[in-house]
């Protein structure tokens, strides 16, 4: 079961155009890469919980047999919380079900988690990583067993900072535990849920991972998230679309002049146009559609569907949304994120203080 129903407020403005669980990660759709760990460790039927902006995830990712699970949707009339989500859709889960966040990002060892739940007798188990600041999480603490100690979400400001482990959003969970939630109200799984569980003694514990993690729901963990996949920090699970070329992925239908240059490792989209004296790479990711002007340069760069680049126009460590225009000889600096549709002017300098 997925959780998708959230707003994506912190990824504005690139949610403002797409859902965040289908917003483009090496040109897939985000949730396209969790269903392919998923999958890989033996998961075939997937539950999305929904309630925001599911149309966009229906045409992203429809019934995800491409992918080798099938997809069921159920929809929240009002938003449900992630506890409520999970209740609202209890009727379709049986025995152990995995529970996601629809935004983690992770190459986890999900089969290894579940041994682990099994061999526990644990009925709800959390996959637990390591961060330098936990604020923004939940912090869950454990005793020597690994048993659940305390689960405290987003603890406020004030309050004293007792461990760096934090939920990764990443469950297994005895179904059965769900009727148990309310289904008429809103329910935090971190705020009410969890906490619950610890008092009431039903055995819950924490599954520590050497696996990569990223919540990728900021446009800066967001980018940083496709440099990780590029660059082989996190493993890749789910090719990006086009056929593997010296260390990057080249979509069908393009052109390319002689001299246009792709440096590894990237991405490039189908029917992209790379005009002479080009440079895309290392490490950019270009939508299908787009156009890179003649002596234009890309570099670390997420480009969604349909941008289109100028003459010598430089990009480097940005991501822009969908029919993003830049003009010829514009600079576009790190960290800027431009929402789908916007015109920059020709020998505009955007640095990050100005996106701000
Ligand atoms: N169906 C449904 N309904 N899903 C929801 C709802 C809802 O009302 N509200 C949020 N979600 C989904 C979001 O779409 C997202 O996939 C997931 O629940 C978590 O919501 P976020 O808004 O991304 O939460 P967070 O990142 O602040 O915190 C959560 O994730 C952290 C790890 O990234 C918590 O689970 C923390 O404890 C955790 O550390
Ligand atoms: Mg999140």
């Amino acid at each position: 079961m997925i959780l998708a129903g959230g707003q994506g407020t912190r990824l504005r403005p690139l949610t403002l155009a797409r859902a965040k669980p289908v917003v483009p990660v090496l040109n897939r759709p985000f949730l396209a890469h969790q269903l392919a760990l998923l999958r890989a460790h033996g998961v075939v039927d997937a539950i999305l919980a929904c309630s925001y902006r599911v149309d966009d995830v229906r045409a992203a990712l429809g019934g995800a047999e491409h992918l080798g699970v099938t997809l069921r949707y159920v929809v929240e009339k009002e938003p449900l919380g992630t506890g409520g989500g999970v209740a609202n859709a209890a009727d379709l889960a049986s025995g152990t079900i995995f529970v996601l966040n629809g935004d983690v990002l992770t190459d986890a060892d999900l089969t290894a988690m579940r041994r682990r739940h099994e061999a526990q007798g644990s009925r709800a188990t959390i996959f637990l990583t390591r961060v330098s600041d936990p604020r923004q999480y939940g912090l869950v603490e454990t005793d020597a067993e690994g048993r659940l100690r305390a689960f405290r979400e987003k603890p406020a400001a004030g309050e004293p900072i007792t461990t760096d482990t934090i939920n990764a959003g990443v469950y297994l969970l005895d179904a059965a535990l769900l009727h148990g939630i309310p289904r008429d109200r809103p329910v935090s799984i971190e705020r009410e849920v969890f906490p619950a569980l610890i008092a009431d003694g039903v055995p819950c514990f924490g599954w520590e991972a050497e696996a990569y993690w990223r919540d990728i729901g900021t446009p800066a963990a967001y980018h940083a998230a496709q440099m990780d996949l590029l660059e082989g920090r996190a493993r890749l699970l789910l090719p990006p679309p086009g056929e593997p070329r010296e260390g990057s992925w080249i979509g069908t239908g393009g052109t390319a002049a002689a001299d246009a240059r792709v440096v590894a490792p990237s991405v490039i989209g189908a029917r992209v146009t790379l005009a002479a004296g080009c440079r895309v790479g290392p490490s950019a990711v270009v939508g299908d559609g787009s156009t890179i002007g003649p002596d234009a340069r890309v570099e670390g760069a997420v480009l969604w569907e349909r941008v289109d680049l100028g003459r010598g126009a430089v990009l480097r460590d940005c991501v822009l949304g969908a029919d993003v225009r830049i003009g010829a000889h514009a600079r576009v600096g790190a960290g800027v994120v431009l929402e789908s549709g916007a015109v920059i002017p020709e020998r505009t300098t955007l640095t990050r203080d100005d996106a701000s």
